[in-house]
């Protein structure tokens, strides 16, 4: 068996675009794009894709990246051309110990049901049917004026809720996040003491520079979402009277914390925080978007969360499953001021009742439902735990919420390239229950892939997404084993002809 750079074909031979790697695999002879994606096995590596070898099925490994390539079947988003109902849709297949797995590039075939879940995130949920009533139903008027009641009620609702004298209703978490820097900075250049993995700092395009002209001083987060408190303190005191360092004026904290996977703040630790704060007049702010969850997973009213801090945000289109909007919760002075910089930012919206009355159906019922996804999560995180598998590892004490992280172990198995697997339809799926399951993940990092829990996700699609998990890592974890034994045989060959000593150890 001997690996030949393969005479290189046209591109437009390959509207697919994978890169040809790998192991020798054997299929037909390519007149058109759907037989080339039948019963190929190709690479991932998506950056550098290049044509595969044409006249015959031998695809060229560039040494180095033998290992990285030439393991998985490129799951192509891209669409190939139409094809008409009748037509047999493009599979990709997938070597596995006695038997081959197929996945289809394109959806399934005409008259097969895809059901869709998707776990990318908890802000893809679409609005109930009573939501939509509500919505059309809901009595408005102008809030630039305080005059829209649906509005008002929201904003009445959230306020006790947190426990907080009042609440304002703004377009988004990220507009709240930004106000509640502006109404506790008074000065620009004054400091905000936050963690390195906070929202605010990494996804909210520094609008606290950009905008509020504060300065960030961001400290590393502990896995559980915390800041290591003796740092925060020492932050704080190498400031004080130091006419060369920035004075600092807030502390941003993240309830629950996204970037660890929906950690919970212990009340704890937000109580020393708050005795930090005070001894040392700061302010707190907390970015509240998923404080519900919080909440639930504390099995506390959210308001004694909210107790440790001057203002809170709330996120409604993520757990409540609103269309859109947040709420910013605080004393009334730090409110009426809110309300000013909110119109500054041009976030004031008139007639939004019809958004606060999705909002209120929403927080109805919010509780059972938040508990109901964190069940969800964690009934996920325990069956993908138990597969022990040797690519993909879940800690499951760190899923406390309805957010999980899911790290590769592996650096031929990228979080995308699992993402892009779970998404993908298997053809046996089909051909043995007449359906098909489609997962949709997050990559979150080099090593790491999300999967979020949220109202439109019940625990029987829970359920249809862990046998997905199983079969896609069960396939992964066989080609790796065929892709790493061809591998080895491949160097095998190089060393014979080299006469350098070689030894294999892997078993086909
Ligand atoms: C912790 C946290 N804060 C704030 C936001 C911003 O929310 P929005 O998209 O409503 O601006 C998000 C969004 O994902 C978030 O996860």
């Amino acid at each position: 068996m001997l690996l030949t750079p393969a005479p290189r074909i046209p591109q437009r031979a390959w509207p697919l675009g994978y890169q040809g790697i790998g192991a020798l695999l054997s299929c037909p002879r390519h007149t058109d794009q759907r037989q080339a994606a039948n019963g190929c096995f190709v690479g991932l590596g998506s950056q550098k894709r290049q044509p595969l070898g044409a006249s015959r099925r031998q695809f060229w490994i560039p040494g180095a990246q033998a290992r990285r390539l030439s393991l998985l079947v490129a799951i192509q988003p891209a669409p190939l051309a139409p094809r008409c109902p009748q037509e047999r849709p493009p599979l990709l297949s997938v070597p596995g110990v006695g038997k081959t797995h197929h996945y289809y590039t394109t959806s399934p075939p005409a008259g097969v049901k895809c059901h869709v879940v998707d776990l990318r995130s908890d802000t893809v949920t679409l609005p109930s049917p009573e939501m939509r009533q509500a919505m059309a139903q809901a009595e408005v008027g102008d809030d630039d004026y305080r005059e829209d009641p649906t509005v008002n009620e929201l904003q009445r609702v959230v306020a006790d809720l947190l426990g907080m004298e009042e609440a304002l209703f703004v377009p988004s978490a990220t507009m709240a996040n930004l106000i509640a820097v502006m109404c506790h900075c008074h000065r620009r250049g004054a400091q905000v003491l936050l963690g390195k993995e906070a929202h605010i700092h990494i996804f909210e395009h520094g609008g606290v520079a950009e905008v509020a002209g504060v300065h960030s001083e961001a400290l590393q987060d502990l896995p559980d979402g915390t800041m290591d408190l003796d740092e925060l303190e020492h932050k704080i005191q190498q400031a004080q009277g130091n006419r060369y360092l920035p004075r600092p004026a807030l502390i941003c904290l993240e309830n629950t914390h996204c970037s660890t996977g929906g950690r919970v703040v212990p009340l704890q630790y937000l109580q020393k925080v708050r005795q930090l704060a005070q001894q040392y007049s700061l302010r707190i702010h907390i970015d509240g978007a998923r404080v519900l969850n919080a909440a639930v997973a504390l099995g506390v009213p959210p308001r004694q969360i909210a107790q440790h801090c001057d203002s809170i945000s709330l996120c409604l289109s993520k757990g409540v499953g609103a269309p859109a909007g947040a709420l910013l919760a605080g004393a009334r002075g730090f409110i009426t001021e809110a309300w000013r910089v909110r119109k500054l930012l041009g976030g004031g919206m008139r007639q939004a009742g019809v958004l606060a009355a999705a909002a209120l159906v929403g927080l109805h019922n919010v509780e059972e439902t938040l508990k109901r996804d964190h069940d969800n999560a964690r009934c996920f995180a325990q069956g993908a735990s138990a597969l022990a598998s040797p690519l993909c590892s879940i800690n499951l004490a760190a899923v406390e919420t309805n957010i999980l992280l899911m790290r590769t172990l592996t650096p031929w198995l990228t979080p995308s390239t699992l993402c892009e697997l779970m998404e993908a339809v298997s053809a046996e799926e089909v051909a043995a229950t007449g359906q098909a399951t489609s997962v949709r993940l997050f990559p979150w990092g080099k090593h790491c892939l999300r999967a979020v829990w949220h109202r439109d996700v019940s625990p029987h699609d829970t359920r249809l997404c862990g046998i997905n998990e199983r079969n896609v890592l069960n396939v992964t974890n066989e080609a790796t084993r065929i892709s790493v034994y061809r591998h080895e045989n491949c160097r095998m060959l190089q060393r014979t002809h080299s006469n350098q000593p070689f030894n294999i150890n892997q078993n086909g």
